[in-house]
């Protein structure tokens, strides 16, 4: 069967066959672990973020896994936690029933026990439950707590140890955020936990360092030797300043903007990370794109006119992505 969308021919090839696409988060991150390659975690902020990054996941044939945060869950099921929850279990299974590359779902930095319940409850494929900002002693407990809820149920669990901030050359500051793997390795074997984020010096949004990126790569590689689960990074947006450039040629004002070099990609990658999670580079397309599109489309009044040049941004950027962190051809 072809299904065509905005340019893009994709050929389910797999439809009816033995594959089931809908899967548990630990079995991509598994592969990913053993072979040495990372799998993206895009944020979807609406369904045109869905669409894109699914139909890029397809063409691709990477397995990919899609994360609702809980401010998406929220958005999506107007205030209403479950229904936002399974709104999206929908959508991604209607899609993902009808691929042929796995795909997951993930509820990101879940801090509220009613999300992380909501997205269980609901069919989610793993939760992460974020306690980061907690003492150790009561992460640890917290994490446990959703372990013992999610596994029962068959749902795998994400927590992170360390806090998620640039970092800069103040050695008591760099201790005071970043993971200990002393800690990593005993939290995991307390926890049980399926995968891990270590705050090793990335942030969230656009705005990653101020001067040089710095990560602290010694500290990751020992985590990923004390503990051999899939380690994830978050706040990994690369912030390429061709998409930055581009949105504020069309009056977008983000400046100064910094995020990790893709060469350090590369690295973290060749060092043990297997989940990148990526949502400020699809919105800096996203609003670049949309800009264009209002300022070109005057006379348009059709939404779906301007969405449709804005997933092709999503989709490029994806596909980039998808070859960058080497799961391009493994689905
Ligand atoms: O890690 C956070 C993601 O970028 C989601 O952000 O809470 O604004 O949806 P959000
Ligand atoms: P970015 O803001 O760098 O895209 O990070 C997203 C993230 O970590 C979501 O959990
Ligand atoms: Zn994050």
């Amino acid at each position: 069967m072809l299904y065509c969308q905005m340019g893009v021919t994709i050929k389910y090839e797999n439809l009816g066959g033995e594959k089931m696409p809908y899967v548990d988060t630990k079995e991509i991150l598994s592969d990913a672990n053993e072979r040495r390659y990372a799998v993206g975690a895009f944020n979807v902020n609406n369904l045109e973020f869905l669409q894109a990054i699914l139909l890029a996941a397809e063409d691709n044939r990477s397995p990919v896994i899609v994360a609702t945060s809980e401010g998406a869950i929220k958005y999506a099921g107007a205030g209403v936690p479950l229904r936002g929850a399974e709104i999206f279990v929908h959508m991604v299974r209607a899609f993902a029933d009808k691929m042929s590359v796995p795909v997951s779902l993930h509820l990101d930095h879940g801090r509220n026990m009613e999300y992380i319940l909501a997205a269980i409850k609901a069919g989610y494929s793993s939760v992460m439950i974020d306690a980061s900002h907690l003492p150790f002693e009561e992460n640890l407990r917290e994490t446990s707590k959703v372990v013992e809820i999610a596994h029962a149920i068959g749902v795998s669990v994400e927590a992170e140890l360390g806090k998620l901030k640039g970092i800069e050359d103040n050695i008591v500051e760099r201790e005071s955020v970043l993971v200990d793997p002393n800690e990593a390795k005993v939290f995991v074997e307390k926890t049980e936990v399926d995968f891990l984020a270590p705050a090793i010096g990335t942030s969230h949004g656009a705005f990653k360092f101020h001067g040089e990126a710095v990560l602290d790569l010694e500290r990751l590689e020992k985590v990923k030797s004390l503990t051999g689960l899939p380690l994830v990074l978050h706040g990994a947006s690369a912030v390429p300043a061709d998409l930055v450039e581009f949105a504020n040629s069309f009056g977008a004002d983000i400046k100064g903007a910094k995020g990790v070099p893709e060469e350090m990609l590369k690295k973290v990658i060749e060092l043990g990370i297997n989940k990148i999670n990526t949502d400020t580079d699809l919105r800096i397309s996203f609003v670049g794109q949309m800009r264009k599109a209002l300022q070109e489309m005057r006379s348009e009044i059709d939404p779906r006119k301007f969405f449709k040049p804005v997933m092709k941004g999503i989709y490029d950027v994806v596909t980039q992505k998808m070859e960058l962190f080497d799961s391009a051809g493994r689905g």
